[in-house]
């Protein structure tokens, strides 16, 4: 144990505008207005830097997410969203950005407070890049097109043939609770750019920032019924929405496992569905990296945001040459990435962000040891007034057939493995069920363009790690998920393709 570990960790003060806002009745947004749920079933808010309950949120029944969806489809049915002037919902989203911004300090605070990630952090990276994502989906509104298309058979001019885009109806909109307010945002910029209107359900862990979120909404100018945001658990508020026969689109963030069910699940009703689920994201050092740029390179593709990232680098594949090194690199950079409660500005890793992930990974941690796993760095927890810290864990001598190296444990753990030569590490990479995210570092442009071909992963990363735009295409290969977010790719996805054919 080092020194760090020996300091009892304390979560600060709330500011008094994060106590104001915890204080709210637990309410749902529905048609712009903030209504009592049918029932007084509720969710506690916990924070995972002291694991105190902070507030309560409304357990939605099924009475009121059906009220929900009802919301949405009048409002896309009448077209007073979807039949407005793309320029007009372009303006929205840009409102919506920016009024975020104007409360960005609040919306870090009480994502860290909620998540358990640090709020510099949350300020920086979360908020900001909610924003961007937002002014970026809102250009789509006015830049979506079809095409004119001559037909192959028919004489020249016989026709007039076009292909309209449309918004393909009411979204149902499930997130996880890894970046709860950028991932709400993720799903409602495309969906609403295109004119589709939207039930957003954030994770029960986490779903303090949508309802701030959901507060900015008349104020940015959405109509009624635009985005209406519920509160609930999966198993009952989520399958009411992925089943509900007025929903026509599901777009899910969350764990391989219940993406699976939801595929299942809007079968039945066809529904458009995209998935961006689990992942176990190969790391390959190669020999000729400078080690003090790799290795934190590396040690920051997993510690960030404690390892609960879909593109966590949790499999690390260091050249034999420089692995001892490369895990000296990670050791120093154990330090930067020690856990600290999520409210303490100078923080880079906060608490895991519920009790059941801290206990899950806890459990992968043992699980590694008892098949002959040797912790190299970390595989404890620092002393703590409540909170579910858990410090950055490297595991070596691990083997290829071990549950930690095949499985995501979403937490600060990577499994760190040797190797001998390129064509060797491009199958190991590719050993796994997942195919999110990979990272090549070398300055061998040649071995970096071979290895990024081989790997069967939806993005690859040369000498960096999660560099995620709002212009570039994401999702996963495999197992990983079913489509792409982001990009022209990711907004089509939210529309449906009508192709229209006269006879002249
Ligand atoms: P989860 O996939 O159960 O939850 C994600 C979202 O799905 C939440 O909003 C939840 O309410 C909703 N949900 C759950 N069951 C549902 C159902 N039957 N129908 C509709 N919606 C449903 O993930 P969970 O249980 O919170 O975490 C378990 C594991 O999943 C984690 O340990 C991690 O490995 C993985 N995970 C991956 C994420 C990613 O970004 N790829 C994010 C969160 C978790
Ligand atoms: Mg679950």
């Amino acid at each position: 144990m080092n020194e760090m570990t020996k300091v009892a960790l304390a979560q600060r003060e709330y500011s008094a505008a994060a106590k104001a806002f915890l204080g709210r009745r637990p309410q749902l947004f529905i048609d712009n207005q903030w209504v009592d749920p049918e029932t007084d079933a509720s969710i506690a808010v916990i924070d995972p830097s002291s694991g105190k309950e902070v507030a309560r949120i409304a357990d939605a029944s099924n009475n009121d997410v059906d009220r929900a969806v009802a919301a949405a489809r009048r409002a896309f049915d009448d077209g007073r969203w979807s039949g407005l002037p793309p320029l007009a919902r372009e303006r929205a989203l840009h409102k919506l950005a920016d009024l975020i911004e104007q409360n960005a300090e609040l919306f870090a605070e009480l994502e860290a407070i909620d998540n358990g990630k640090p709020v510099t952090m949350a300020r920086h990276v979360d908020v900001v890049n909610a924003v961007n994502m937002l002014h970026y989906q809102a250009g789509w509104a006015s830049k979506m097109a079809g095409e004119w298309i001559e037909p192959s058979g028919a004489p020249g001019g016989a026709f007039h043939a076009y292909v309209r885009r449309e918004p393909v109806g009411v979204a149902a909109l499930i997130v996880p609770w890894n970046f709860p307010l950028l991932m709400a945002v993720n799903k409602i910029a495309p969906a609403l750019a295109v004119g589709c209107t939207c039930v957003l359900k954030p994770a029960e862990q986490t779903s303090v920032t949508a309802l701030k979120l959901a507060e900015l909404i008349a104020e940015a100018g959405f109509p009624a019924g635009a985005v209406n945001v519920i509160t609930g658990n999966g198993h009952t508020a989520g399958d009411r929405m992925v089943k509900h026969p007025d929903v026509d689109k599901v777009a899910f963030t969350g764990s391989t496992e219940i993406g699976k069910v939801i595929n299942r699940a809007a079968t039945d009703t066809m529904k458009r569905v995209t998935l961006e689920l689990g992942g176990k994201s190969p790391v390959v050092v190669l020999p000729d990296v400078d080690v003090k740029e790799a290795a934190p390179g590396a040690a920051g593709a997993i510690f960030f945001n404690s390892g609960q990232v879909c593109i966590a680098g949790s499999r690390l594949y260091a050249h034999r040459s420089i692995f001892d090194q490369v895990l000296e690199g990670f050791a120093e950079a154990a330090s930067f990435w020690a856990p600290r409660p999520s409210l303490d500005p100078e923080g880079h890793m906060g608490a895991m962000t519920s009790d059941e992930q801290y206990q899950k990974v806890m459990s992968y941690i043992e699980d590694g040891k008892k098949a002959g796993a040797s912790v190299a760095i970390g595989g404890d927890s620092p002393a703590s007034e409540g909170g579910y810290f858990i410090n950055p864990t490297v595991l070596v001598d691990v083997k290829p057939d071990m549950r930690v190296v095949r499985e995501e444990i979403f937490g600060p753990v990577v499994v760190a493995q040797r190797y001998d030569d390129l064509d060797e590490v491009a199958k190991d990479a590719n050993d796994t069920a997942f195919g999110l995210g990979a990272a090549v570092w070398t300055k061998d442009v040649s071995a970096m363009h071979r290895l990024a071909a081989k790997i069967k992963s939806g993005t690859v990363w040369g000498n960096c790690h999660a560099m995620i735009d709002p212009a570039i295409p994401f999702g996963g290969y495999k197992q990983s998920g079913l489509g792409r977010e982001q990009g022209r790719q990711g907004v089509e996805a939210f529309t449906e393709l009508k192709s229209v054919i006269i006879k002249l």
